[in-house]
C-alpha cells in the first residue's frame, strides 16, 4: 500500500491534549478532574422523538439556562461542554497565523490546544507571584482578539480582583473579546462578571454543567454572550449541538429542585474544602495552599515526588500540572469527607 502524508503541517506538530481520563491512573479514590463525588439519581428519559433529529439550541435548554443565569434566552448558546464554545471563539475570531489570544498562565490547559488547532498565536502574559492578572502587561500586549480569564482559575483555585477583570474588559473594548471562563462559578457565585454584559459588549462567559452541576458524563456546557457575537457564534456552531438525552437530562438538572440539591452539595463540598485545607496546615511537608474558592485545592509539597508515591500506592488518583511554576504542586479535587480523610492521612504518615 503507497503511503501517503496529507496532513496539515500545523496540526501534525501538536500533542493531544491530556485530558484527566487520557493521563488516567490506578485506584478507587479519583480527585484528578474536578468532578462532583455525589452520584447522580435517575432520571426518566422520554425516547418516542428519537427516530428524529433534536431541536436546534434546544430551545427549552437555553431558556432554563437564561433563567438560571439572568439572562435572555438570545445570549445563551448551549452546546458539548465547555470546551466546545472555547473551541468556536478561536474559530469564529482568529485567522490562523495572523491573530492572537492572550492567556494568564497557570490556567486551563484548552485554550491553547484551541488556539493551536486554529494556528493562532498564544501570548502567554503569566499570573503575578500570588497568582494575579499582570493588567499592565496584559494591555501592553498588540494584534489579540480573544482574551481568556479562567475566573476563578483553574488549576490554582483563587479568583481574580474584579477591578482587574473590569480595566481589561474596558481596555479592550471595541478591540478584542474578553472571555470569562467561569466553570467553577457556582462554588463562588459572587465573582460572576455576568451581570456586566450589559455594560460590555466585548464580554463573552463561559459556562459548564460539568462541575458544580454533577454531569460531566452529560458534557452540557454554554457560552453567554451578546448579539454581536451570537451572530458569529451560528455561522460556526455545528447543526444539532446537544444530543437529546443531554438536553432532557440538563433540561430536568435546571429546574427548581435540582438547582436547590446543586447548591446544597456546592455547600457541602465547600464545606469539605475548608476542613482539608485545615487539616493540611498541620501537615510539615506542605509549603503552601493556594486560597481556593472551588472544589479543588492546589497544595505545594516539600517533597513533592515522594507524595505522589503515596497517593498513587494508596490508590489515590490526583493530578500533577504540567507547569514549571507547578513542579512541586499537586491539585486535588475535593471529594467526599471519607476520601479527604484518607488523603490526609497518608500524607500524615508520609510526614
Ligand atoms: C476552567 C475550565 N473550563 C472548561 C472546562 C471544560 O468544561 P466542559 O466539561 O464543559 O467541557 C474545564 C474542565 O475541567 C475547566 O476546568
Amino acid at each position: 500500500m503507497k503511503k501517503i502524508n496529507l496532513s496539515n503541517p500545523h496540526i501534525e506538530a501538536l500533542e493531544p491534549y491530556m485530558s484527566a481520563r487520557r493521563i488516567g491512573g490506578k485506584g478507587e479514590v479519583w480527585l484528578n478532574a474536578n468532578e462532583l463525588p455525589f452520584p447522580r439519581q435517575p432520571m426518566s428519559l422520554d425516547v418516542s422523538d428519537y427516530h428524529r433529529y433534536p431541536d436546534e439550541g434546544p430551545d427549552l435548554v437555553q431558556a432554563a439556562y437564561a433563567a438560571y443565569a439572568g439572562l435572555q434566552p438570545d445570549q445563551v448558546l448551549a452546546l458539548r461542554g465547555a470546551d466546545e464554545a472555547i473551541d468556536l471563539l478561536l474559530r469564529a475570531y482568529c485567522r490562523a497565523g495572523t491573530d492572537g489570544i492572550i492567556i494568564s498562565t497557570p490556567t486551563y490547559g484548552m485554550y491553547q490546544v484551541c488556539a493551536n488547532i486554529q494556528n493562532a498565536n498564544v501570548i502567554d502574559v503569566p499570573l503575578t507571584e500570588n497568582y494575579q492578572l499582570d493588567v499592565p502587561s496584559i494591555l501592553a500586549q498588540e494584534g489579540i482578539k480573544l482574551v481568556f480569564i479562567c475566573n476563578p482559575n483553574n488549576p490554582t483555585g483563587n479568583s481574580f480582583n474584579r477591578e482587574d477583570i473590569l480595566t481589561i474588559l474596558r481596555f479592550f473594548e471595541g478591540r478584542a473579546l474578553v472571555v470569562i471562563d467561569e466553570a467553577y462559578i457556582e462554588f463562588c457565585p459572587g465573582e460572576s462578571l455576568v451581570s456586566e454584559m450589559v455594560n460590555f459588549e466585548n464580554l463573552v462567559v463561559v459556562r459548564t454543567m460539568s462541575k458544580a452541576f454533577g454531569l460531566a458524563g452529560v458534557h452540557v456546557g454554554y457560552l453567554l454572550a451578546n448579539e454581536t457575537v451570537m451572530v458569529m457564534m451560528r455561522k460556526v456552531s455545528a447543526p444539532y449541538p446537544l444530543a437529546d438525552p443531554c438536553a432532557q437530562i440538563a433540561l430536568q438538572s435546571l429546574n427548581e429542585n435540582a438547582t436547590q440539591l446543586m447548591n446544597q452539595q456546592v455547600h457541602q463540598i465547600s464545606q469539605i474544602r475548608d476542613s482539608f485545607c485545615e487539616a493540611l496546615a498541620d501537615i510539615p511537608d506542605v509549603t503552601n495552599v493556594v486560597h481556593s474558592v472551588t472544589n479543588f485545592v492546589l497544595v505545594f509539597f516539600g517533597n513533592n515526588e515522594a507524595t505522589w508515591e503515596a497517593l498513587t500506592e494508596a490508590g489515590v488518583v490526583a493530578r500533577r500540572i504540567p507547569h514549571s511554576r507547578l513542579a512541586e504542586a499537586i491539585r486535588f479535587t475535593i471529594g467526599t469527607t471519607e476520601q479527604m480523610a484518607m488523603v490526609i492521612h497518608i500524607l500524615k504518615r508520609l510526614s
